[in-house]
């Protein structure tokens, strides 16, 4: 029989000593395989990192990151949607026919898709309502500047014994043919448009690009080739 005490590990690799029971022995080996604390043993290095903090760093990581992606996309869909491409109408390019449809002092051409006045000034027309010596092709904006009434072209109206004039039909302010105010409330002449044409004589009116009404408005037309003299 052995004195020593139960639950305390005989030496490791030896046998059991004779009169030992086998619980007593697994009971040792138990013993010296727990560890109550590892944070206990010398050099242990023991993780600091909250595993909820970490989940809760994903999340949010996450959600703001989905947020931009879906702002991003709405944005850029946004911007899709308003940028003008091939504007067709006003505020674009309008074509206009051909130079050779233009005769020299005819009355002007109405382009209501375009919102514009289409003539070829001619610079003998001297009368008070004539071109003021302007010569070529003029586009005026049809819209008056006074209250934005659309202005037509009525060749019939008399004003100071002349005929042929634009005139608005709201408060009677009075143009002549090459946009020049002479009358009423307007704070100045009818804007003007620029006018391109190609090697085929073909003309586009650039809706987009006008230039306020002035006192040099018979000097905006352009001469053409193929324009009729
Ligand atoms: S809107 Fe043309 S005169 Fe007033």
């Amino acid at each position: 029989m052995t004195n020593a005490p139960r639950n305390v590990p005989p030496d490791m690799g030896a046998s059991p000593a004779a009169g030992e029971s086998g619980d007593v022995w697994r009971e040792a080996l138990a013993a010296r395989r727990t560890v109550a604390d590892v944070s206990t043993l010398p050099g242990a290095q023991v993780s600091k990192r909250d595993p909820d903090a970490s989940r809760r760093t994903f999340i949010r990581a996450s959600f703001f990151g989905g947020f931009a992606v879906s702002l991003l996309g709405s944005v850029g869909m946004l911007v899709d949607f308003l940028y003008p491409r091939n504007v067709r109408g006003f505020g674009g390019a309008v074509p206009a026919g051909k130079v050779s449809e233009y005769q020299k002092g005819g009355e002007p051409k109405h382009y209501a898709d375009g919102q514009f006045w289409l003539a070829n000034l001619d610079p003998a027309e001297s009368r008070n309502g004539g071109t003021g010596g302007g010569a070529g092709l003029i586009a005026l904006w049809h819209k008056c500047p006074h209250l934005g009434c659309t202005v037509p072209w009525r060749k019939e109206f008399d004003y100071e014994g002349d005929k042929g004039w634009y005139r608005c039909p709201c408060h009677g302010s009075t143009y002549t043919k090459a946009g020049i105010r002479v009358f009423g409330p307007a704070p100045r002449s009818m804007d003007t448009m620029k006018i391109e044409v190609d090697g085929s004589g073909n003309v586009v009116v650039q809706t987009g690009t006008r230039t306020p009404g002035g006192p040099d408005n018979p000097q905006r037309a352009i001469k053409a080739p193929g324009l009729p003299a």
